[in-house]
This record gives C-alpha cells, sequence and structure tokens, in this order.
C-alpha cells in the first residue's frame, strides 16, 4: 500500500486519478477548506464518494501537522501566492500570514513523506514579475533545505491528447535518501529531463541533436563541486547550495523554463515541446446529446453580450495613478471550436463571462453554455461527479478549481513503478 495524504483535496481530483492508475494507493489523511464560506459544497462532494473517515474541513492552518497520519506520498493543487520571508529577529524568519506553502513546509518537517506531487498554475515559475523566479526559488530551496530533489514540468493536457488546454505545472519531489533518489543517473541533470526523470516516463518530448542524454555510470558526484565545475558541462546549472533562504528571497531570479530539475541544491531547467501522436479527445468528443433548454443561449440581447465579450476591444480606461491608456483584447473563437480541446476551465465558468465556453449544439444547431457534466468531462472526471447536492454554479466552480485526472492517473503509473523499488 503507498498511503496518500491529500492537500486542498477539493472534489477529490488527485484521489480520483491516483486510485484510477492503481489500487495500491491507500487514502490516510485529506484536508478541504473552502475559506470563509458557510457551505462547504467541495468538501461535501468529496466525502459524498468517499465517506468522511480522514477527511478533515478545517483550514489547514489550524491543523497540528504532527497528527497527520504518517503517509509515504503528499498531494496537492495550491494557489500562487507571495513566497517570499522576511526576518523576524529572535524567530529567525516568516514567510506571509495565509500563503499556503508553509502548511505545505510544516507537513514536510512533521511527517517526512518520501515523496510529494504538487500542482500550481504555470505563472508560479515567473512570480513575481518585480523578481521573476523568486516565489519558485523559494520552493526549491526549502525542498533543498528539508532533504529533497525536485523535478517539475508544466503540462498542457491538450498537448497529451486530453480534451482541455490546461497549462499547469506539476511538482515532483522525492526525498533524498530514497532508493529512487539514490539510484537516479544524477549526474547528468539535463538527462533526467529527456530520459531518465520523472515526467519523460509518460510524457515525451522532442528531443534535438544537441540534447546529449550520455549517461556517466559509476561514482558518485559531489555537487558544490559540480556547481564550481559547470563550465565543464555543455549546459549551464544555477546553485543554491549553502544559500540561506532569506538570501533566495531578497536576491535569486531566475527565468525558470518549462521543465527543469533541482538535485542536491544544483538547477538545471530547459524549455521542453511535448511529442504526442497518440488519441486526442476534442471537445466536440465530450458533448451531451438532449441538452436542457436553460442551457440554451435564447434571444438577441444576449446572444448580443456573448457576442461583445468575446469579440476584439478597444477601450480607453484611467490607472488608479490617473493615467489614461487603451485597453485592447483580440478576439476569441465564438462559438468554442469542436474540433478543439476546450479551453481552459475557469472558476468563473458558470457566469456569462468571456473565458466561459460556447458550444453550437451539433444536433440542434443553436449556440447554448456548456453542462455541469460536460465541465466534469472536460477535466475527465465521471458524469455528476459534483452532483451532490451543490447548486450548478457550484459545480462548474469546483471543476474551474480541480483539474485533468488523467494526467494525475499517468503520473500515478509512474509513482507505483518507483515504490514498487522502495525498500
Ligand atoms: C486549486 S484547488 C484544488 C482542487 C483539487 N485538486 C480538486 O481536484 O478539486 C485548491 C483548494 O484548496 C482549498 N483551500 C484554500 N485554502 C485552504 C485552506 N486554508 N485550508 C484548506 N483548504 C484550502 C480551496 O477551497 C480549493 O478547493
Amino acid at each position: 500500500m503507498i498511503n496518500v495524504c491529500e492537500l486542498f483535496a477539493g472534489v477529490g481530483g488527485f484521489r480520483v486519478g491516483l486510485e484510477k492508475s492503481s489500487q495500491e494507493y491507500n487514502f490516510v489523511w485529506a484536508n478541504q477548506w473552502e475559506p470563509s464560506r458557510k457551505l462547504q459544497h467541495a468538501y461535501n462532494c468529496y466525502v459524498n464518494h468517499f465517506g468522511t473517515e480522514n477527511h478533515v474541513n478545517i483550514d489547514i492552518a489550524e491543523i497540528n501537522k504532527n497528527e497527520i497520519p504518517a503517509h509515504d506520498l503528499l498531494v496537492g493543487g495550491f494557489p500562487c501566492q507571495d513566497y517570499s520571508v522576511a526576518r523576524t529577529g529572535a524567530k529567525g524568519i516568516e514567510g506571509k500570514k495565509g500563503v499556503l506553502w508553509w502548511q505545505i513546509t510544516e507537513i514536510l518537517k512533521a511527517k517526512k513523506p518520501r515523496f510529494v506531487l504538487l500542482e500550481n498554475v504555470d505563472r508560479l515559475l515567473k512570480s513575481p514579475a518585480s523578481q521573476r523566479g523568486r516565489d519558485f526559488g523559494v520552493m526549491l530551496a526549502c525542498f533543498h533545505e528539508l532533504g529533497y530533489s525536485v523535478e517539475w514540468r508544466v503540462i498542457n493536457a491538450a498537448d497529451y491528447g486530453f480534451a482541455q488546454r490546461r497549462r499547469r505545472v506539476f511538482i515532483f519531489a522525492f526525498r533524498n535518501d530514497t532508493t529512487y533518489a539514490k539510484n537516479i543517473n544524477r549526474d547528468n541533470l539535463k538527462s533526467m529531463i529527456h530520459k531518465d526523470g520523472f515526467f519523460i516516463k509518460k510524457f515525451p518530448i522532442t528531443q534535438d541533436e544537441s540534447t546529449d542524454v550520455s549517461r556517466v555510470e559509476g561514482g558518485q558526484i559531489d555537487f558544490s563541486m559540480l556547481a564550481a565545475q559547470e563550465n565543464d558541462l555543455d549546459y549551464e546549472t544555477v546553485s543554491i547550495v549553502g544559500k540561506e533562504i532569506i538570501d533566495i528571497s531578497d536576491n535569486f531570479s531566475l527565468e525558470f523554463k518549462n521543465s527543469g530539475v533541482m538535485i542536491n541544491g544544483i538547477i538545471y531547467t530547459e524549455q521542453v515541446e511535448a511529442d504526442y501522436h497518440g488519441n486526442r479527445v476534442l471537445l466536440g468528443d465530450i458533448l451531451e446529446q438532449d441538452v436542457d433548454e436553460k442551457y440554451y443561449i435564447d434571444g438577441e440581447e444576449k446572444l448580443e453580450k456573448w457576442k461583445y465579450l468575446k469579440g476584439a476591444k478597444k477601450i480607453p480606461r484611467t490607472s488608479k495613478s490617473g493615467h489614461e491608456y487603451i485597453f485592447s483584447e483580440g478576439p476569441l473563437a465564438f462559438p468554442d471550436p469542436l474540433d478543439r480541446p476546450a479551453r481552459t476551465m475557469l472558476t468563473s465558468e458558470s457566469s456569462v463571462n468571456r473565458s466561459s465556453h460556447v458550444v453550437e449544439d451539433p444536433a440542434t444547431k443553436r449556440l447554448r453554455i456548456i453542462t455541469p457534466v460536460e465541465a466534469e468531462r472536460i477535466n475527465g472526471f465521471d458524469d455528476n461527479w459534483t452532483n451532490t447536492g451543490m447548486t450548478e454554479k457550484f459545480r462548474y466552480f469546483c471543476m474551474g478549481n480541480a483539474l485533468v485526472v488523467g494526467l494525475v492517473a499517468q503520473m500515478g503509473e509512474s509513482i507505483k513503478d518507483i515504490f514498487n523499488n522502495e525498500k
């Protein structure tokens, strides 16, 4: 059994994905709490499917981390926030209040899970605009300090055949004393991305001629030496060895690419492209038949509003500081093309909003919004997964928060293989 702890569980995307991939996943604890809402729809949906046992509906900040059951794998999708830290005199350093990353680090310190799989928006790699890469640098430095190495990849689900163009960064961290960590080809960081690492197993990328994936066999390498010797490599690395988190927070900046590794404090990052030739699921493939009349856009006025929202516009605006500028945006395809994957689903999908989907119903040829079941299918959940007592508005909201479960299922297969080799 692989004991799993699921944070920020929402309606259970990680659990659904991992359980799809193997029966060996055993969820020992989950946590979900929607801040400042009386009705806890996502939590209710989760317990409706998985029961109340070991699922806690309390702000994660209120949880005594030592009381969380021991687990092998920690999973969760959480928001991109400000991860900077400040010196606080006697107490050492402190991150901003309410920033969920610090809750995750507390759990890592208390429970030391061997493996961690996290999901975030890809903007995390670039944040904040004033110090590009600082927040992810802080995250890597925390993992390093706690004895973990990390591999990350930005994955657009549609690039691997799924029904949604949803781009998210997945972060796989492993404790440096695992068999997995000891066996990987740590002396060629580039080959981690192209040949030996976690993501390449299920998510192939194009390999160009400059890609040297030759394996340097045998021998352990001293990574502080590697940093010093980086000119000997045919690629550049960045070292955070010996750097304090406060230094990273104050000074670190790096243009993180869509894939990379941090092993023993040495970072290598590279822009990669998906290379996929399998099946593709398109928006037209997941539409329901005979949908209720209420989803149709009826009347000229409503149609005009949608056309306006989706259309190109140039609007004069005044900024807070009084500066006048022209806000402009290009046109969005209207209706959404059925021969492409859906666009990214947001929590606002239920509202009349530029980013909400509008389709031409194949049977009636009339325009309509997507149904809650279609929203579930776009993420790969079973039909009516969120039909657990919440209003339709919240069903879309929960799907906007969730993830493409098929991606997690594929990662689940890789993690299971890794566990098979752990003692
Ligand atoms: C990006 S969503 C993750 C959704 C999930 N992966 C799924 O498949 O549904 C983040 C979740 O964290 C929850 N959350 C936000 N702040 C929290 C906190 N302080 N404690 C516990 N959960 C929190 C939100 O309610 C939301 O459901």
